[in-house]
């Protein structure tokens, strides 16, 4: 899947399907030429390298007026030599020069992927899955060394790519800006895609017109955040979510981020996304590495749809990891909106039974449950029961529940302290704070410094103690604010610029312990909801809590501008009371069950509050959750209607075989004498004749009509989807199921 052309120096990665090619210029840099549909793996590409003569140039050959690093596509650019865009590549000597130019030395090919030592990554299984090129690259002025990996995969339309520094010189280096990728495209008639918005709305899609300049996304709240997600595509302003090109830029990675977009004066098009530079420095000391997180590059000319086919496919099966990747999630129970701070262990024993009654897997315990904690002012840090709520303990509790035949997990905010907890009183200096200055809170909270691998360490012991006595299947671990003020007492005055990077390295790190200490344990993530869903918690934590807002119809727009890069089996989803916690808004419980359906499903309210109806409908959906979780969580998926676009929205999710798939529309306001709708499906066989069943429809078709004239929504007489009871109304969702006859 590598092919070195030796006469050229030209590198093209290519698995039949995308071509992706670089070469060594002749002054030894390294240059972009081409990403995109595969190309013919023995052509030879270098007449693609445009050089021209452009006024107000500067080149860096005496006597050659075509060479400018300005106007020649390059493939990771260095400050100060001659290209005057934003560099993905900016050091530091300690004569306070921060030129540096990098010349070619050597590649290597590796079968398979190399881990990243201490970050999250893709892998492999097999060594025959992937090939990677690793390109060898050195400042001879200041002894650097930098190392890029490119990886190809063999079943995935993907290119990740990494860097490694390794300072082989006397003097330290510093980092100041060292993304993980960069890409120079011939031309910049693109549309950029990005997922924003805030708490309770994360991940709306966003969609920009590009112009000369600076177009960018990025996080300084030390995780990845709910304002912005580390993702852009590049997407062509025909691409629909089945047809045209689009690129996807991921980042594996859940602290500070830059995703940014550099449009010039001669529409070449600079797309780099990495560690955010702002408030980053890293001091290479002498003969030590650094790597960057890993970036995931998608081309896909299947539209967006295409696009995140890709990535699910690969964050299901090659960056989820471990016991649970590929097992069946437990429907969960969790207590937080029932009843947050208040209850006791005969409260929750209830919620248990009655959980389990209606078929429900795994209870989870949320906040409240230790040291002092009746509200959110107290007791963060200190991870052992409250014994006024649980006289038995953590450990009674969960021997409780298994007895009543129901698995046991619980929450935990690992990096945080209020001041009022034990935890602090013993600690103190343990938090991210700035000497001489006041410090802010969040939530009546503080931060741990988790740089620190003492106070990971001192976490550890306390999760570990409670992991190793009680039987707690899984873990919610929630972090509910920013990082304010930052700095570290544990490290120097040029070291300052580490601290966010080592931040979330210590994260990291006290999840591979647990994971290592406990391979069983699911671990679900959360911040706030979804402030820090992306690709480096998925490595850990195959699920996270995708929104605090629970609300059905609001989850449309979170869940569909999540699903643009990550699979539903990561989306926590549950059905939640109503009116809902977070707005207020009453939907049919129909409705809450078809949209958290397509998620890792649970429960998140007080069953006992249900009349009898209800709790019917509860034991149904688990059923039928049960009977399709396995589709839901490996099936090829298709957005189909955009809530951001309609008062509809729609998804498929098809069998990879095609013989089976759910269609799930969601109709958001109730209409007066609608047109007749049908909804072409997609991933179908056309030839296949399939069954479709829904509460109110049932026919046959075959599988070509299915995708091109679409599936039949409306009640024939009135054009509109209706309710069964004779009349329309608001929030209406249908599941209809296709089944191959
Ligand atoms: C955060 C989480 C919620 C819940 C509360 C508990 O807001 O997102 O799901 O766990 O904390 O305090």
């Amino acid at each position: 899947m590598i092919t070195v052309n030796q006469t050229e120096h030209l590198f093209h990665l290519h698995n039949g399907r995308i071509s992706y090619l670089l070469y060594i210029m002749e002054s030894g840099q390294l240059g972009h030429l081409y990403f995109g549909k595969a190309l013919n793996p023995n052509g030879s590409y270098r007449h693609m390298i445009e050089k021209s003569h452009r006024p107000m140039t500067t080149y860096f050959t005496e006597g050659d007026l075509y060479t400018s690093y300005e106007h020649l596509c390059q493939e990771y650019p260095c400050y100060g030599t001659s290209d005057y865009r934003y560099p993905a590549l900016e050091i530091q000597g300690i004569d306070g020069s921060r030129i540096c130019k990098l010349e070619y030395q050597n590649y290597c090919i590796i079968k398979g992927k190399k881990p990243l030592p201490g970050l999250p990554a893709t892998y492999t299984e097999e060594k025959n899955e992937a090939d990677t090129l690793e390109i060898i690259m050195k400042d001879p002025y200041r002894n650097l060394e930098v190392t890029f990996s490119y990886t190809i995969f063999y079943d995935f339309d993907v290119i990740t790519r990494s860097v490694r520094f390794f300072n082989y010189g006397n003097e330290p280096i510093f980092l100041n800006r060292a993304m993980s990728m960069s890409i120079d495209m011939p031309d910049s008639h693109y549309q950029s895609l990005q997922l924003s918005g805030s708490w309770s709305r994360e991940r709306y899609i966003k969609i920009r017109d590009l112009e000369p300049g600076i177009t960018s996304i990025s996080s300084t709240r030390g995780h990845s955040s709910h304002q912005h997600n580390p993702f852009l595509a590049l997407k062509r302003s025909s691409t629909t979510e089945q047809h045209g090109e689009v690129y996807g830029f991921s980042l594996i990675y859940s602290g500070n981020f830059l995703a940014q977009i550099e449009v010039d004066n001669y529409q070449i098009l600079r797309i780099m996304l990495g560690i955010n530079p702002f408030g980053f420095q890293w001091k290479l000391k002498p003969k030590t590495d650094f790597f960057t997180p890993e970036a995931v590059m998608v081309y896909s000319e299947n539209g967006l749809n295409g696009m995140s086919t890709q990535f699910h496919r690969l964050y299901r099966k090659r960056l989820a990891r471990g016991y649970w990747r590929d097992r069946e999630r437990p429907v969960l129970l969790n207590s937080w909106e029932a009843v947050q701070f208040d209850y006791t262990e005969d409260t929750l024993l209830q919620f248990a039974k009655k959980a389990k009654d209606c078929g429900i897997e795994l209870f989870v315990l949320d906040d409240g449950w230790f040291s002092t904690r009746n509200d959110d002012k107290k007791g963060l840090g200190d991870w052992i029961a409250n014994p006024a709520k649980l006289p038995n303990g953590i450990e009674g509790l969960a021997e409780k529940l298994e007895e009543l035949g129901i698995k046991f997990g619980l929450w935990f905010e690992p990096e945080m302290v209020n001041k009022d907890s034990d935890f602090f009183r013993s600690h103190p200096d343990f938090l991210i704070q700035t000497p001489g200055r006041s410090l802010s809170h969040g939530r009546n909270q503080y931060v741990l410094d988790f740089s620190r691998p003492e106070v990971v360490d001192a976490i550890y012991k306390q999760m570990d103690s409670l992991l190793s006595k009680a039987k707690i299947s899984y873990i919610k671990w929630d972090m509910n604010r920013s990082i304010s003020e930052c700095y570290s007492a544990a490290y120097p005055p040029d070291q300052q610029g580490e601290i966010f990077h080592r931040y979330i390295l210590g994260v990291y790190k006290l999840h591979e312990r647990l994971i290592q200490a406990f391979p069983k344990l699911l671990i679900e993530s959360c911040a706030s909801g979804g402030g820090r869903f992306d690709a480096g918690m998925i490595y850990y934590s195959p699920q996270g809590w995708v929104s605090d807002n629970s609300d059905a119809i609001e989850r449309l727009k979170i869940q569909y501008g999540t699903s643009l890069v990550y699979p539903f089996s990561c989306m926590g989803a549950h059905v939640s009371a109503c009116p809902n916690e977070q707005v207020g808004r009453r939907t049919p419980i129909e409705t809450r069950g078809a949209v958290a359906y397509t998620g890792a499903f649970g429960y998140e309210l007080d069953l006992n509050q249900l009349n009898e109806q209800e709790i019917e409908t509860v034991k149904q959906q688990i059923v039928f959750y049960k009977n399709n979780r396995n589709l839901i969580a490996t099936g090829d998926f298709y957005r189909l209607l955009s809530p951001f676009e309609e008062n509809f929205a729609a998804w498929e999710i098809v069998q990879p075989n095609g013989k089976y798939a759910l269609v799930t529309v969601t109709r958001i306001l109730s209409e007066s004498n609608g047109p007749y709708r049908r909804l072409p499906l997609c991933g179908l066989l056309k030839e296949q004749e399939y069954s479709i069943q829904s509460k109110y429809l049932s026919y046959c078709a075959y599988g070509d009509e299915l995708m091109q004239y679409g599936l039949i929504l409306e009640d024939k007489s009135s054009g509109q989807i209706i309710d069964g009871s004779g009349g329309c109304q608001d929030f209406f969702s249908i599941i209809y199921i296709i089944r191959a006859k």
